[in-house]
């Protein structure tokens, strides 16, 4: 497996990065109820920096990403007692239909297949579970620098009928906030960034 984070990981807790994700996650507790009764997955969830944030208000979290790296410093954060369960790999593997909420942050454009992973998060959520993703609208390819990336952002029309099309009810679906880098020397790009809260389809 891949670990494109691995140079990263030692440094990724910057102010700036636990900026975004507070940011993040003060629009998913605006959109969500969380309860101390659920289980929660964080896809693609690095250091845990989203994750931490909202264990005390959950029952348990399982956090899941490809790299060690991220992971490594994740589990520095954990003692004996903490709720959580690490799942070193992609989301498809984790197994178990136990899942009362998914959210991810930031991680989504980095997980080439998703229309797998849709259909999979259906097969892991329980009736009426919950999937939060923040992520970024279509860019030009220079958040990443111009590195090949499975998804340069989203059409969030486009993300809106892939989770419709896997068994979602769409609940939210908006811009939260954007972003201001200099990823090409001089130049100054924003890049938005969107909530999509979609409730799992009873049947
Ligand atoms: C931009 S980082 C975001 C980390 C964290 N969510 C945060 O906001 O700080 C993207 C994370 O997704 C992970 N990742 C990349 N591809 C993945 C995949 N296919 N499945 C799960 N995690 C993946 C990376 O290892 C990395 O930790």
């Amino acid at each position: 497996m891949n670990d494109n984070f691995a140079h990263r990981a030692a440094e990724w807790d910057s102010p700036e990065k636990i900026k975004m994700t507070e940011i993040f996650v003060a629009e998913m507790l605006q959109q969500v109820e969380l309860k101390k009764t659920w289980k929660a997955l964080e896809l693609g969830a690095g250091t845990g920096l989203v994750g931490m944030q909202v264990l005390s208000r959950l029952g348990s979290v399982v956090f899941e990403d490809t790299s060690a790296a991220m992971l490594g410093v994740l589990k520095e954060k954990l003692n004996d007692e903490s709720p959580v369960e690490i799942v070193h790999g992609e989301v498809y593997d984790y197994n178990k239909q136990d899942i009362d909420l998914v959210f991810s942050c930031m991680a989504f454009h980095h997980v080439p297949d998703i229309e797998r992973t849709i259909h999979h998060l259906a097969a892991i959520t329980n009736p009426d579970g919950l999937v939060v993703i923040g992520d970024l609208l279509t860019e030009d390819g220079s958040f990443h620098r111009f590195e090949p990336i499975p998804h340069k952002g989203f059409d969030l029309d486009m993300l809106r009928g892939q989770f419709e099309k896997g068994g979602f009810e769409i609940l939210v679906a908006q811009p939260y906030h954007t972003l201001r880098r200099e990823r090409v020397e001089g130049i100054v790009t924003e890049y938005t960034q969107f909530i999509l809260v979609t409730q799992k389809r009873s049947v």
